[in-house]
Protein backbone atom coordinates (compact mmCIF):
# COMPACT_ATOMS: atom_id res chain seq x y z
CA UNK A 1 0.00 0.00 0.00
CA UNK A 2 1.17 3.56 -0.90
CA UNK A 3 1.25 5.51 2.74
CA UNK A 4 1.58 9.10 3.14
CA UNK A 5 3.47 10.35 6.72
CA UNK A 6 2.33 14.07 7.32
CA UNK A 7 4.81 14.52 10.94
CA UNK A 8 8.00 12.46 11.42
CA UNK A 9 8.57 13.39 15.09
CA UNK A 10 8.13 10.32 17.48
CA UNK A 11 4.81 8.60 16.49
CA UNK A 12 5.09 9.95 12.35
CA UNK A 13 9.30 8.02 12.38
CA UNK A 14 8.48 5.23 14.45
CA UNK A 15 4.92 4.49 11.84
CA UNK A 16 7.02 5.05 9.28
CA UNK A 17 9.67 2.16 10.64
CA UNK A 18 6.89 -0.08 10.98
CA UNK A 19 5.56 0.49 7.55
CA UNK A 20 8.43 -0.04 5.57
CA UNK A 21 9.63 -2.83 7.57
CA UNK A 22 6.22 -4.94 6.29
CA UNK A 23 6.62 -3.96 2.58
CA UNK A 24 5.16 -0.50 2.44
CA UNK A 25 5.56 2.17 -0.16
CA UNK A 26 5.89 5.60 2.51
CA UNK A 27 6.99 9.25 1.57
CA UNK A 28 7.12 10.77 5.17
CA UNK A 29 7.38 14.96 5.35
CA UNK A 30 7.36 17.67 7.93
CA UNK A 31 7.42 21.18 8.16
CA UNK A 32 10.93 22.19 7.60
CA UNK A 33 10.99 20.20 4.45
CA UNK A 34 12.19 17.33 2.50
CA UNK A 35 15.87 17.89 2.81
CA UNK A 36 16.16 17.66 7.26
CA UNK A 37 14.84 14.57 6.75
CA UNK A 38 17.76 12.60 4.65
CA UNK A 39 18.99 11.04 7.77
CA UNK A 40 16.20 9.46 8.81
CA UNK A 41 15.18 8.13 5.12
CA UNK A 42 18.45 6.87 5.06
CA UNK A 43 18.50 5.43 9.08
CA UNK A 44 15.29 3.56 8.24
CA UNK A 45 16.00 2.47 4.43
CA UNK A 46 14.04 0.64 1.75
CA UNK A 47 11.20 2.18 0.47
CA UNK A 48 11.09 5.27 2.31
CA UNK A 49 11.17 8.48 0.89
CA UNK A 50 10.63 12.17 1.74
CA UNK A 51 8.70 14.85 0.35
CA UNK A 52 6.49 17.97 0.97
CA UNK A 53 2.80 16.95 2.91
CA UNK A 54 1.43 17.87 -0.38
CA UNK A 55 3.64 15.31 -1.72
CA UNK A 56 2.81 13.12 1.37
CA UNK A 57 -0.80 13.54 0.87
CA UNK A 58 -0.66 13.34 -2.39
CA UNK A 59 1.08 10.19 -2.39
CA UNK A 60 -1.00 8.00 -0.21
CA UNK A 61 -3.76 5.74 -0.34
CA UNK A 62 -3.65 5.96 3.41
CA UNK A 63 -2.42 9.29 5.13
CA UNK A 64 -1.67 9.48 8.55
CA UNK A 65 -1.19 12.77 10.30
CA UNK A 66 1.40 12.98 13.29
CA UNK A 67 1.56 16.88 13.70
CA UNK A 68 0.94 19.12 16.94
CA UNK A 69 -2.69 19.19 16.82
CA UNK A 70 -2.07 23.47 16.96
CA UNK A 71 -1.14 22.60 13.40
CA UNK A 72 -4.18 20.98 11.96
CA UNK A 73 -4.94 24.47 9.54
CA UNK A 74 -1.77 23.62 7.74
CA UNK A 75 -2.87 19.89 6.40
CA UNK A 76 -3.14 20.08 2.52
CA UNK A 77 -6.95 20.02 2.65
CA UNK A 78 -7.60 19.67 -1.15
CA UNK A 79 -4.80 16.81 -1.74
CA UNK A 80 -6.61 14.81 1.70
CA UNK A 81 -10.04 14.88 0.68
CA UNK A 82 -12.17 11.78 0.68
CA UNK A 83 -8.58 10.34 1.64
CA UNK A 84 -8.26 7.50 4.09
CA UNK A 85 -6.45 9.98 6.75
CA UNK A 86 -5.55 8.36 10.13
CA UNK A 87 -5.60 10.91 12.93
CA UNK A 88 -3.01 10.38 15.60
CA UNK A 89 -3.13 13.78 17.26
CA UNK A 90 -4.45 14.75 20.43
CA UNK A 91 -5.65 18.05 22.25
CA UNK A 92 -3.82 19.84 24.83
CA UNK A 93 -4.73 23.00 25.58
CA UNK A 94 -1.28 23.92 27.54
CA UNK A 95 0.50 22.94 24.94
CA UNK A 96 -1.74 23.72 21.44
CA UNK A 97 -3.64 27.20 23.15
CA UNK A 98 -6.87 27.13 24.00
CA UNK A 99 -9.65 26.23 21.59
CA UNK A 100 -13.32 26.86 23.35
CA UNK A 101 -14.87 24.44 21.43
CA UNK A 102 -12.75 21.64 22.81
CA UNK A 103 -12.85 22.83 26.35
CA UNK A 104 -16.47 22.88 26.34
CA UNK A 105 -16.40 19.37 24.81
CA UNK A 106 -18.72 20.68 22.06
CA UNK A 107 -17.18 18.80 19.32
CA UNK A 108 -13.74 16.57 19.20
CA UNK A 109 -10.09 17.39 17.65
CA UNK A 110 -10.70 14.81 15.16
CA UNK A 111 -14.17 15.95 14.07
CA UNK A 112 -12.04 19.32 13.54
CA UNK A 113 -9.74 17.85 11.65
CA UNK A 114 -12.22 16.00 9.31
CA UNK A 115 -14.04 19.50 9.05
CA UNK A 116 -11.26 20.81 7.44
CA UNK A 117 -9.76 18.36 5.08
CA UNK A 118 -13.07 16.16 3.81
CA UNK A 119 -11.42 13.02 4.28
CA UNK A 120 -12.11 10.03 5.48
CA UNK A 121 -10.93 10.32 9.20
CA UNK A 122 -10.06 7.53 11.07
CA UNK A 123 -8.63 8.63 14.93
CA UNK A 124 -5.84 5.64 15.95
CA UNK A 125 -2.63 5.50 17.44
CA UNK A 126 -3.40 8.66 19.91
CA UNK A 127 -3.72 6.74 22.81
CA UNK A 128 -0.38 4.57 22.57
CA UNK A 129 3.25 5.92 23.79
CA UNK A 130 5.34 6.04 20.66
CA UNK A 131 7.84 4.14 22.85
CA UNK A 132 4.92 1.56 23.55
CA UNK A 133 4.30 2.01 19.96
CA UNK A 134 7.88 1.16 18.88
CA UNK A 135 8.41 -1.51 21.08
CA UNK A 136 5.90 -3.29 21.96
CA UNK A 137 4.30 -5.26 18.99
CA UNK A 138 3.74 -9.08 19.50
CA UNK A 139 2.88 -11.56 17.24
CA UNK A 140 -0.83 -12.31 16.73
CA UNK A 141 -1.60 -14.54 20.01
CA UNK A 142 1.05 -13.45 22.58
CA UNK A 143 -1.04 -12.84 25.88
CA UNK A 144 0.88 -9.54 25.89
CA UNK A 145 -0.63 -7.72 23.22
CA UNK A 146 -1.45 -4.24 23.46
CA UNK A 147 -4.43 -2.83 22.21
CA UNK A 148 -5.17 0.15 20.05
CA UNK A 149 -8.23 1.76 20.20
CA UNK A 150 -9.69 3.01 16.89
CA UNK A 151 -12.71 5.43 15.94
CA UNK A 152 -14.10 6.36 12.17
CA UNK A 153 -17.45 6.82 10.72
CA UNK A 154 -16.59 4.70 7.44
CA UNK A 155 -16.32 0.71 8.22
CA UNK A 156 -14.71 0.59 5.44
CA UNK A 157 -11.43 2.96 6.01
CA UNK A 158 -11.41 1.14 9.81
CA UNK A 159 -11.23 -2.02 8.39
CA UNK A 160 -7.90 -0.77 5.95
CA UNK A 161 -6.51 0.74 9.62
CA UNK A 162 -7.27 -1.92 11.84
CA UNK A 163 -5.25 -4.20 9.13
CA UNK A 164 -2.52 -2.35 9.24
CA UNK A 165 -2.56 -2.05 13.39
CA UNK A 166 -2.52 -5.76 13.08
CA UNK A 167 0.33 -6.12 10.98
CA UNK A 168 2.68 -4.16 13.05
CA UNK A 169 1.85 -6.49 16.07
CA UNK A 170 -1.05 -4.55 17.97
CA UNK A 171 -4.55 -5.27 18.73
CA UNK A 172 -6.91 -2.72 16.86
CA UNK A 173 -10.13 -2.41 19.21
CA UNK A 174 -13.44 -0.53 17.83
CA UNK A 175 -14.21 2.13 19.63
CA UNK A 176 -16.71 3.38 17.35
CA UNK A 177 -17.57 6.64 15.38
CA UNK A 178 -15.31 9.44 15.71
CA UNK A 179 -17.28 11.70 17.89
CA UNK A 180 -19.09 9.39 20.99
CA UNK A 181 -16.30 6.85 20.04
CA UNK A 182 -13.09 8.92 19.64
CA UNK A 183 -14.16 10.60 23.04
CA UNK A 184 -13.22 7.22 24.42
CA UNK A 185 -9.77 7.02 23.63
CA UNK A 186 -8.86 10.89 23.82
CA UNK A 187 -6.76 12.68 26.84
CA UNK A 188 -8.31 12.18 30.06
CA UNK A 189 -10.17 9.04 28.86
CA UNK A 190 -9.52 5.79 30.60
CA UNK A 191 -8.76 4.07 27.26
CA UNK A 192 -5.84 6.85 26.90
CA UNK A 193 -2.52 5.47 27.46
CA UNK A 194 -3.70 2.64 29.33
CA UNK A 195 -1.68 -0.71 28.48
CA UNK A 196 -4.35 -2.99 27.58
CA UNK A 197 -4.66 -6.10 25.78
CA UNK A 198 -8.08 -5.89 23.37
CA UNK A 199 -10.26 -8.38 25.81
CA UNK A 200 -9.43 -5.41 28.73
CA UNK A 201 -9.99 -2.44 26.10
CA UNK A 202 -13.17 -4.48 24.52
CA UNK A 203 -14.36 -4.70 28.46
CA UNK A 204 -14.29 -0.97 29.39
CA UNK A 205 -16.05 -0.26 26.31
CA UNK A 206 -19.03 -2.45 26.56
CA UNK A 207 -19.67 -1.37 29.97
CA UNK A 208 -19.17 2.26 29.24
CA UNK A 209 -16.49 3.26 31.26
CA UNK A 210 -14.07 4.08 28.93
CA UNK A 211 -14.70 8.37 28.97
N1 LIG B 1 4.57 11.43 21.71
C1 LIG B 1 3.65 10.47 21.92
O1 LIG B 1 3.89 9.51 22.69
C2 LIG B 1 2.34 10.55 21.19
C3 LIG B 1 1.56 9.40 21.15
C4 LIG B 1 0.37 9.41 20.43
C5 LIG B 1 -0.05 10.57 19.80
N2 LIG B 1 0.70 11.70 19.88
C6 LIG B 1 0.20 12.89 19.16
O2 LIG B 1 0.70 12.78 17.82
C7 LIG B 1 1.09 14.08 17.35
C8 LIG B 1 2.59 14.06 17.05
O3 LIG B 1 3.28 13.79 18.25
P1 LIG B 1 4.86 13.55 18.27
O4 LIG B 1 5.17 13.21 19.68
O5 LIG B 1 5.25 12.66 17.18
O6 LIG B 1 5.37 15.04 17.96
P2 LIG B 1 6.85 15.51 17.59
O7 LIG B 1 7.84 14.45 17.95
O8 LIG B 1 6.99 16.87 18.17
O9 LIG B 1 6.82 15.64 16.00
C9 LIG B 1 5.94 16.53 15.36
C10 LIG B 1 6.23 16.47 13.87
O10 LIG B 1 5.24 17.25 13.20
C11 LIG B 1 5.90 18.04 12.21
N3 LIG B 1 5.09 19.21 11.92
C12 LIG B 1 4.79 20.26 12.75
N4 LIG B 1 4.01 21.13 12.11
C13 LIG B 1 3.83 20.64 10.85
C14 LIG B 1 3.15 21.12 9.73
N5 LIG B 1 2.45 22.26 9.78
N6 LIG B 1 3.19 20.38 8.59
C15 LIG B 1 3.89 19.22 8.54
N7 LIG B 1 4.56 18.72 9.59
C16 LIG B 1 4.52 19.42 10.74
C17 LIG B 1 7.23 18.38 12.83
O11 LIG B 1 8.10 18.76 11.81
P3 LIG B 1 9.21 19.93 12.04
O12 LIG B 1 10.11 19.40 13.11
O13 LIG B 1 9.85 20.09 10.70
O14 LIG B 1 8.42 21.14 12.47
C18 LIG B 1 7.59 17.03 13.45
O15 LIG B 1 8.18 16.19 12.48
C19 LIG B 1 0.70 15.07 18.44
O16 LIG B 1 -0.58 15.59 18.14
C20 LIG B 1 0.67 14.21 19.70
O17 LIG B 1 -0.21 14.72 20.68
C21 LIG B 1 1.90 11.71 20.55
Amino acid sequence: MKIGIIGAGRVGSTLARHFVRIGHDVVISNSRGPETLSGLVEEIGGTLRAGTAEQAATFGQVVVVCIPYSRYKDLPKDALKDKVVIDTCNYYAQRDGHDPELDDDRTTSSEKIRAHTNANVVKAFNAIHWENLRDRGRPKGDAGRLAIPISGTDTEAKAVVAGLIRDIGFDPVDAGDIGRGGRTHQPGARLYGAELTAEEANALLRAGAAT
